[in-house]
C-alpha cells in the first residue's frame, strides 16, 4: 500500500468527502483519513435524520464571519443547484420544506452513499479509522503521523470540523494545525444552540416548557444585529426552537434578547381599544393571540389575575402588559454549549486563507475547508452548502 499522495485530507465529514472527490476526479491521488469508525456521524444526524444538505436560497448574507466577503467566491462557484445537479445523478429524491430548506425524502444515509460513491469514482484511497498525531513539512511534502503509519503527501486538507457534539468525534485537530503553522484563530463558540437563564429568574417561565410559537427575535447592534421571525419553543431551561438557534449565533453573553410574541398585534393598544366595548377577562382576550397556557402563565409571571376584566384595568397597566409580550426583554445566562449546539461560531482566521483555493496564504499546500474556517451559516441547510462549496473550491485547487 502506498504512502504517498498528491492532496491528504484530514476528516471524512461533508466538506472533506466533497473535497477529495472533486479532487481524485481530476486525476489527484488522493487519500481520506479519518479517525472515527462511523462515517460522517454529522450527516447521519442532520436534519432529524433527513439532512437539510442545502437551502435553494442560499447568499452570502446568510454566513457569519469576521470577514462576511471571504464566503463570496466559493459560494457563487458551486451553488445549491450545482448540488441538487448531483442528487439528480444519483436518482436521490428530496423535498424543500420551509424557506427554501431542502432534506432527502428517505435518509440521510442517501447522501452519504453518494459521497462514498463520488470518492471512489475518483479512486480515493481510505484510511479509516485512523488518528492522524501529528503534521509537519519538509520542504514540499508533508509528513502526515498517523497510528497506522505516516503517510506523505504535496497538499494535505484540513477538513475536521468544529468543536460541537464531541460525543460523536469532533475535535480541535483543525484548530491546532492552523495554530502550529502560524493561522490566527477567531475565538470558536456554540452555535445554532439553545439558550440558557439563571435558575431562579427562569422559574416564573418554567411551566410553560412546549409551548410554540411563531416570534420576532433580536439582538445586537447595527453591524452585528440579528433579526429572525422563526418558532421559538418554551423549555424547562429555556429557550429553543429556530428562533433562538439562529439568534444565539449573533448573541453575546451579557447581551439581552428582544422577543415579540405577537408580532402581528400592538397589544396594549388593541386592548385599550377594546376596553370600552367588551366586557370580557383578560385571559379570553389574549387567548385569540396567544396559546391559552402561554396566557396563564404569563399572567401568573407578571402577577396579573386571569379573570380580572380590561376594562377595569388602567391604560398603564395595560400598555406595561402590551410591552411585555411585544418586546419581552431577557438576558440568557449562556448556552447549552457544544452537547447541544449544531455548529461552532469561529474558527481559522479568514484573514490567513484564500477566498479562491482556501490555502493557507503563508503555507503552500496547506488548506482549511467545512466548519473548522471561520464562516458559520444560519440554521437551514446553509452549513452542509458551505462544506460542499468549500470543499470543491479546495478540491479544484489541489
Ligand atoms: P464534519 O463535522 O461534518 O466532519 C468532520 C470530520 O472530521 C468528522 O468525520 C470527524 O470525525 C473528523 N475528524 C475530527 N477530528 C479528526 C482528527 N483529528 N483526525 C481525523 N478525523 C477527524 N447543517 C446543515 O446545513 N443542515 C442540517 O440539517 C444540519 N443539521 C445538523 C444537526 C446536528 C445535530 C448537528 C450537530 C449539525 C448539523 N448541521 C447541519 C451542521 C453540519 O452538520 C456541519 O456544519 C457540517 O457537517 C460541517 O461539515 P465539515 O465536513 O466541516 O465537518
Amino acid at each position: 500500500m502506498s504512502n504517498q499522495f498528491d492532496v491528504a485530507v484530514i476528516g471524512a465529514g461533508a466538506a472533506g468527502m466533497m473535497c477529495a472527490a472533486v479532487a481524485g476526479q481530476r486525476g489527484k491521488r488522493v487519500v481520506l483519513i479519518e479517525h472515527a469508525s462511523k462515517l460522517a456521524e454529522k450527516i447521519r444526524i442532520s436534519g432529524g435524520g433527513r439532512c437539510n444538505f442545502t437551502n435553494l436560497h442560499a447568499t452570502p448574507q446568510n454566513f457569519l464571519s469576521q470577514n462576511p466577503h471571504f464566503c463570496k467566491s466559493a459560494l457563487s462557484r458551486y451553488t445549491p443547484q450545482d448540488f441538487l445537479g448531483l442528487m439528480k445523478r444519483y436518482r436521490i429524491a428530496y423535498h424543500e420544506k420551509h424557506k427554501g430548506q431542502l432534506f432527502c425524502d428517505n435518509s440521510a444515509e442517501d447522501i452519504i452513499q453518494m459521497l462514498k460513491a463520488e470518492c471512489s469514482a475518483g479512486n480515493v484511497a481510505w484510511r479509516m479509522p485512523c488518528k492522524v498525531e501529528a503534521i509537519g513539512k519538509n520542504g514540499d511534502v508533508f509528513r502526515i503521523e498517523t497510528d497506522a503509519g505516516e503517510v506523505l503527501a504535496n497538499s494535505v486538507v484540513i477538513a475536521t470540523g468544529g468543536l460541537s457534539i464531541p460525543k460523536i468525534g469532533a475535535t480541535d485537530f483543525g484548530f491546532r494545525i492552523a495554530a502550529q503553522f502560524g493561522l490566527k484563530l477567531i475565538e470558536p463558540r456554540p452555535a445554532l444552540v439553545p439558550l440558557t437563564f439563571d435558575d431562579a429568574a427562569w422559574q416564573r417561565f418554567a411551566s410553560l416548557s412546549g409551548i410554540s410559537l411563531e416570534v420576532e427575535v433580536e439582538t445586537g447592534e447595527k453591524k452585528t444585529r440579528g433579526h429572525f421571525r422563526e418558532d421559538l419553543l418554551f423549555t424547562h431551561r429555556g429557550l429553543s426552537g429556530p428562533a433562538i438557534l439562529q439568534i444565539s449565533s449573533y448573541w453575546k453573553p451579557g447581551d439581552a434578547l428582544t422577543l415579540n410574541l405577537v408580532p402581528e398585534v400592538d397589544i396594549a393598544e388593541a386592548l385599550i381599544k377594546d376596553k370600552g366595548a367588551i366586557k370580557k377577562n383578560l385571559d379570553n382576550q389574549l387567548a385569540q393571540w396567544l396559546p391559552a397556557r402561554l396566557v396563564e402563565g404569563w399572567l401568573l409571571a407578571n402577577d396579573l389575575k386571569p379573570d380580572m376584566k380590561i376594562a377595569d384595568m388602567q391604560d398603564k397597566q395595560l400598555r406595561r402588559l402590551g410591552e411585555s409580550l411585544n418586546k419581552w426583554t431577557i438576558i440568557p445566562n449562556g448556552s447549552e454549549g457544544y452537547r447541544k449546539a449544531e455548529v461552532t461560531l469561529g474558527g481559522v482566521d479568514t484573514k490567513g486563507l484564500s477566498q479562491q483555493t482556501m490555502m493557507a496564504t503563508q503555507v503552500p499546500g496547506l488548506h482549511f475547508i467545512g466548519e473548522a474556517v471561520d464562516v458559520t451559516g444560519w440554521l437551514g441547510g446553509y452549513n452542509f452548502q458551505w462544506a460542499w462549496a468549500s470543499g470543491t473550491a479546495a478540491g479544484l485547487a489541489v
